[in-house]
């Protein structure tokens, strides 16, 4: 029966070759070399075909088109802003400590002060080893946090002016929120809220700094307060803009050309002499996303003091179409929102993913993690006999290759399938004394 089918489809068919194969008429060795040919093009027409299934599935093509959208569609990005001061109110002068220490006339310290001068050469000099000896801090015996904000300047003592769209803001506390960053406490504007940013119960409360006080969501009238405990999320990363219409009382504001926003900085004269060495008489500034909290993957900039900065932004979003959802993470390396899940951050970014990769791998290699790393209550802050493990670990991750097993991606952190990235251009501005009489800026000249 089979036979027979074969047979009469091996007549019947177009494909040629077929023919002889079924005709007993035919010389043998002509239909073994048919046999063969078949064969032959059947496998390369398989080999081809999966040629071309492992390029679908596992190197897809991309197509890249470029479109520009309005600027108003994108949100400003969150602006963190970082002093280089030493310690507040001169407590602790760094610059006289190490003459002191140079002249052998080093007076003793109160435990108070080695306390201030410990948790600030966490922010200020890690790299530093001889410290060591002279500050033997214990995480019992301080808390470096506390310590870190009690000798950090104020949002209102750092910036003396905040405007925004020409109008000064009647207060930058309504602007900028103190939060504890890897540059110690600095001051961050337009971002979300914890809960947005945040898994809920999982954090050290040493990051409860990041639940905003006291910001408007205006910036500039005190009523409109946002309420971290109940945010209305005006934007996300993959649907953007949830609501269409151009409320400019939100949080992030629209980077659309009328929301442009000046701050002029200002520290007092004595704490300008008191400053980091290893960082100069500067402010850092580093913007990112608005549902993102400042990481060492942001790029930097810095002002110098007494100096101002044009500041100009330009922004690229990314956005991939729906239909890549039908590949797996890893064969289109991003993910859409909800496909990875960390354990601190509620909000997936690549530099969220990246931090804490870099913290699992500090608390692996050091058994503690440094004092800005995300963590719980019972994570071990590093000491500092530990300054020099972390500090090291943070320099090799993520390139110890023994640790990783040459995985190039150590904890699958791909980007966001939909981004955006700014870029800053910047020139300084020589007409500084023009914007503000001079009394309001004769400290911050001096
Ligand atoms: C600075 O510290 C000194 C001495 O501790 C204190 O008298 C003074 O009030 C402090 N100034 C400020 C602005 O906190
Ligand atoms: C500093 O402390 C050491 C040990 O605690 C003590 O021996 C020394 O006398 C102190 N020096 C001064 C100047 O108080
Ligand atoms: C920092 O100090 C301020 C008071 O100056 C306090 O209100 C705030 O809760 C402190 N934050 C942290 C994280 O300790
Ligand atoms: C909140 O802002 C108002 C001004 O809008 C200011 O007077 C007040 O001191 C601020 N409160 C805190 C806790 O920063
Ligand atoms: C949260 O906000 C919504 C809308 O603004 C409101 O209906 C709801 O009662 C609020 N919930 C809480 C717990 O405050
Ligand atoms: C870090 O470690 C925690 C606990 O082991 C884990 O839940 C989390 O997924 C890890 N984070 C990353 C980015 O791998
Ligand atoms: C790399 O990781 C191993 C543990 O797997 C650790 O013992 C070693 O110290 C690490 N190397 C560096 C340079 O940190």
């Amino acid at each position: 029966m089979l036979k027979a089918t074969v047979k009469y489809l091996a007549q019947e068919t177009s494909i040629h070759g077929f023919k002889f194969l079924a005709n007993k008429k035919v010389n043998k060795f002509l239909r073994l070399f048919w046999f063969f040919s078949l064969l032959l093009s059947i496998s390369v027409l398989l080999w081809y075909a999966k040629g071309l299934y492992v390029k679908l599935n596992f190197e897809p093509e991309i197509n890249v088109r470029v479109k520009f959208k309005s600027m108003s569609e994108i949100p400003f990005p969150a602006v963190t802003i970082c002093d280089s001061v030493f310690a507040k109110n001169n407590s602790i002068n760094f610059i006289q400590y190490f003459n002191n220490k140079r002249l052998n006339s080093q007076k003793n310290m109160t435990v108070e002060g080695k306390h201030i001068m410990a948790a600030n050469i966490h922010v200020c000099a890690p790299h530093l080893s001889f410290f060591n000896q002279d500050f033997d801090d214990k995480r019992s015996d301080f808390d470096i946090v506390k310590v870190l904000n009690d000798s950090s300047l104020r949002t209102d003592e750092i910036f003396l002016l905040c405007s925004y769209k020409k109008t000064l803001a009647a207060d930058c506390n309504n602007i900028f929120n103190k939060v504890l960053t890897d540059n110690g406490f600095c001051h961050s504007a337009n971002m979300q809220g914890y809960n947005t940013i945040f898994n809920k119960n999982v954090l050290s409360k040493d990051f409860d700094s990041y639940k905003r006080k006291n910001i408007s969501s205006s910036w500039l009238h005190k009523t409109r307060q946002v309420n971290d405990d109940n945010e209305t999320i005006y934007w996300t990363l993959d649907s953007g803009y949830i609501d269409d219409s151009d409320d400019s009382n939100v949080i992030p504001k629209r980077a659309n050309k009328q929301n442009f926003f000046n701050n002029y900085l200002f520290i007092n004269h004595i704490d300008k002499e008191n400053y980091c060495p290893q960082l100069g008489k500067i402010f850092k500034i580093f913007f990112h996303l608005p549902n993102e909290m400042p990481t060492i993957f942001n790029r930097e900039y810095s002002i110098e003091i007494g100096h101002q900065k044009l500041m100009f932004l330009n922004a690229k979003l990314y956005t991939s179409d729906e239909s890549l959802k039908g590949y797996t993470p890893k064969q289109r390396q991003c993910y859409f929102e909800g496909e990875k899940n960390l354990k601190f951050f509620k909000s997936y970014t690549k530099s969220h993913c990246d931090w804490e990769c870099v913290t699992n791998y500090t608390l692996d290699i050091c058994g503690c993690t440094k004092f800005s790393m995300p963590r719980d209550n019972n994570t071990p802050v590093c000491d500092m006999q530990k300054k020099k493990c972390y500090y090291n670990a943070m320099l090799t991750w993520p390139n110890n290759r023994s640790f990783y097993e040459n995985n190039d991606n150590p904890c699958d952190c791909y980007e966001t399938c939909n981004d955006i990235k700014y870029e800053i251009n910047y020139e300084d501005d020589s007409d500084f004394h023009n914007f503000y009489s001079l009394s309001l800026l004769k400290n911050a000249q001096e």
